[in-house]
């Protein structure tokens, strides 16, 4: 089961912000660590300008994201990461990834990559940094992109960052965007935000929309609400939003996580509330998310697993 969930009653309109706690990771290393590091460091190697990319100038705010990265996988999961740092002098320790990393903070000649490019190879998250009063996307490490790239977005504005979702939810990006511009340091935030998928592929990012796209044209006059359980996935991002003390900078984190829908919807109530949000999300926003061509299949499934699972526990 996802271990986060965000379908209530109905389709939310708002942005849905909220406050990290202390005790909340900025950072999440779970069960999939392993696998999905070594995924985006072969994605990496394989594209490096296509999945990291940065404009000069961000130094400061790059080796602020690396310190507060390490320092969550620290103090979050003692046991397989370790941080000593006499000084300037940081030693790295990855159990998980058996790995040992000696560098001198602040030196960009003490690591073989940027600082953003270095950390986001340590953790599952994408990793994006923010600038400016009107904060512009500066830099990023973007590996699990969900149909889009940093080819289109690098040094974008927010409000251009969200070109197709401006006009779907207005009130919400406008809202979205004011509250960038004013999040204080020391207040990170966190949401959640849900798509549904013909594909478990973590990278979605533009580069394979066209191949998507025909795949998704094959299955389609195949799915049948008997068997679209088996061959969507319900793909959730808890995303985090953090303003960066020295800099002012702006870290967004992406963490994807995903699940089969027919394990989602083996719960009556989960079943029930995808179905709920899916069937009053605004046509157009739909559209956008690329549900449309399968939405009758979903909504019939999604009514069957709630009554079959009723009458289920009726017997
Ligand atoms: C409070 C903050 C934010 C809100 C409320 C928000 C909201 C949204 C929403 C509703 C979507 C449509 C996706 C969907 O529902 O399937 C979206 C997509 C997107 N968001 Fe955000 N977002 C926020 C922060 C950010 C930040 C900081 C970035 C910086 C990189 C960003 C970049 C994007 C991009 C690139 C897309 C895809 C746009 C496309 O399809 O071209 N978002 N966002």
């Amino acid at each position: 089961m996802l271990r986060y969930f965000p379908f209530q009653q109905q389709f939310n309109d708002k942005m849905g912000t909220m406050l990290l706690l202390p005790t909340d990771p900025l950072i999440e290393a779970d069960e999939h660590y392993g696998h999905e590091v070594q995924l985006k460091r072969r994605l990496l190697t394989e594209f490096p300008q296509y999945y990291y990319q940065s404009l000069p100038g961000y130094q400061t705010a790059q080796w602020e994201v690396l310190a507060m990265v390490l320092e969550s996988l620290v103090q979050h999961n003692p046991e397989h990461f370790c941080l000593t740092r006499p000084g300037h002098h940081w030693h790295w320790q990855n159990r998980l990834l058996n790995e040992e990393v000696v560098f001198t903070f602040g030196d960009a000649a003490s690591l073989p990559l940027e600082p953003l490019d270095w950390a986001g190879r340590q953790v599952q998250e994408d990793l994006l940094l923010l600038a400016g009063d009107e904060p512009h996307l500066v830099a990023g490490q973007l590996c699990f992109g969900n149909g889009w790239s940093l080819d289109e977005k690098l040094s974008l504005s927010f409000w251009n960052l969200h070109g197709p979702v401006s006009s779907i939810v207005k009130p919400m990006m406008q809202a979205a965007q004011k509250f960038m511009e004013r999040l204080p340091a020391g207040r990170p935030v966190w949401r959640l935000n849900w798509s549904l998928k013909l594909t478990d592929q973590l990278d979605l990012t533009s580069r394979h929309t066209a191949d998507l796209n025909q795949q998704l044209a094959e299955l389609l006059p195949n799915l049948t609400p008997t068997n679209i359980g088996q061959h969507l996935f319900v793909r959730i991002e808890r995303q985090t939003l953090t303003r960066l003390p020295q800099s002012g900078a702006i870290l967004f984190g992406i963490h994807t996580y995903q699940n089969r829908l027919d394990n989602e919807a083996a719960d009556p109530e989960r079943a029930l509330r995808i179905g709920q949000v899916v069937s009053t999300t605004p046509p157009a926003m739909l559209e956008y998310k690329g549900i449309t061509p399968f939405l009758e299949p979903l909504l019939a499934y999604l009514q069957l697993s709630v009554r079959e699972l009723a009458e289920k526990s009726i017997h």
